[in-house]
Parts: structure tokens; C-alpha cells; sequence
């Protein structure tokens, strides 16, 4: 394999392995939002439905994804929650782990509830804009099952975060602060500039084992079978 070649191939595993965590987090996380927005707007079942569409896409993404490197007969890399977009807005503004988010606290504090619908709002309109540009990315535009994956994912993204910018505006709310905005703009930022970057060159990043939805509605650390 020729060095163009190699650095392409390692190229697409950096990315589908970023977005292959960004989708299963986005979708487990979803369980949690759903679970908050059951109690906190028991009769809007139009929104409900809408964030249980939301997580059904997200799951369809990640999916796509695995099918990608089980194609490729590779493994995706091992990355943590620094690549994460949602995890890093969620430790800013609620200075926890997703994990970790009390969400009876959100549901019974309309504040803390707001600044979630917007949360996922902003990092949905970011995803957006990026999958935009990858769109007109030559070099990942090359491999058509990865173009293909991302039109898809470009058609649902309007989807994910008008559901949240709706209800804000339904209940007169702002729909993001500048501060909320400032510290996505600088998550995205340390993610491309430093995280993925630093992934690429990283030689020697271990694979994961086992896929991330192996353990999915299993308790937190335990193993897969
Ligand atoms: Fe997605
Ligand atoms: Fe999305």
C-alpha cells in the first residue's frame, strides 16, 4: 500500500471512528432526555414522539458506521469521551458526566431542562454545518459508502435539533445564550484542531474489542459477553 494510500486509509478510520462514538452517545443519551421529557411534558406527546425519532436516526447512524468497519474488516479506534461533542458541552454547563446527569433535577428545575434543550440544539446545528462540509469534501467523498452514509445523515440532521428550537420557542424561551454558543464554538475547535489531529498521529491507538452497543441498557462498566 502506497503512503497516499495509508494516510487515506487512516484518515477514514480517525473520522468514522469519531463518528461512530458521537452517534451511540447521542443515542443512549437520548434515552435520557426521553425519560426527562416523559415527566416534564407528560401530554406533549408530538415532542416525545419527535425525540424518539431523534433517537431512532442516531441509532440508524451509528449502525451505518459499524457496517463501514465491518466492511473494511477493521475494528474502530479506541476514543474516549474527549471526542465526544455532547460530552464535553454537558461537563461544561452541568460540570458532570452524561451518566451523571440528574434528571429529576432537570425536570423539576425548568431552567435546567431549557439549557438541555438547548444544548442539544446547538451541538445538532453544529453537526449540521459539519456534515456540510464534509459534503464537499473531495477526498471523503471518494468512498461512496461513506458518501452515501453522510447524505443520510445531512437529509435527517434538520430533524434533531428543530424539535428543541420549536419548543423553546413555544414557551418563550431564549434559544441558545452566547455563552452556550462561545462554548460550542470552542468544543468544536479543541475537537478539530487538537483531538483529531492527535488521533490521525497517534500510531499506535489501540482498537476497540468489542462494539459500543454490546453493552447498551447495561449497567455502566460491565463487560461485554
Ligand atoms: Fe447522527
Ligand atoms: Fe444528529
Amino acid at each position: 500500500m502506497g503512503i497516499a494510500s495509508t494516510l487515506r486509509t487512516r484518515y477514514f478510520d480517525v473520522l468514522a471512528s469519531i463518528y461512530l462514538y458521537n452517534e451511540h452517545r447521542g443515542y443512549t443519551s437520548l434515552d435520557r432526555v426521553l425519560e426527562a421529557v416523559r415527566v416534564r411534558c407528560p401530554d406533549d406527546q408530538a415532542f416525545q414522539a419527535e425525540i424518539a425519532k431523534h433517537r431512532a436516526d442516531e441509532r440508524t447512524h451509528y449502525v451505518m458506521f459499524r457496517r463501514w468497519f465491518e466492511r473494511q474488516g477493521r475494528m474502530p479506534l479506541e476514543v474516549d469521551s474527549g471526542v465526544g461533542h455532547i460530552d464535553r458541552f454537558i461537563q461544561w454547563v452541568f460540570r458532570c458526566r452524561i451518566e451523571d446527569l440528574d434528571t429529576h433535577r432537570i425536570v423539576t428545575q425548568p431552567q435546567e431542562f431549557e439549557r438541555l434543550c438547548r444544548i442539544i440544539m446547538l451541538t445538532e446545528q453544529r453537526g449540521l454545518k459539519q456534515v456540510e462540509i464534509i459534503l464537499k469534501n473531495r477526498l471523503i467523498m471518494s468512498d461512496p459508502v461513506m458518501k452515501r452514509i453522510f447524505e443520510i445523515v445531512h437529509r435527517d440532521e434538520p430533524d434533531h435539533f428543530l424539535p428543541y428550537q420549536r419548543w423553546l420557542n413555544r414557551h418563550g424561551r431564549a434559544t441558545a445564550r452566547w455563552n452556550e454558543r462561545m462554548a460550542d464554538w470552542c468544543i468544536h475547535k479543541v475537537l478539530m484542531l487538537y483531538k483529531l489531529p492527535a488521533l490521525f498521529l497517534d500510531m499506535r491507538r489501540a482498537r476497540m474489542e468489542h462494539w459500543p452497543d454490546e453493552t447498551d441498557g447495561l449497567p455502566e462498566g460491565t463487560a461485554p459477553a
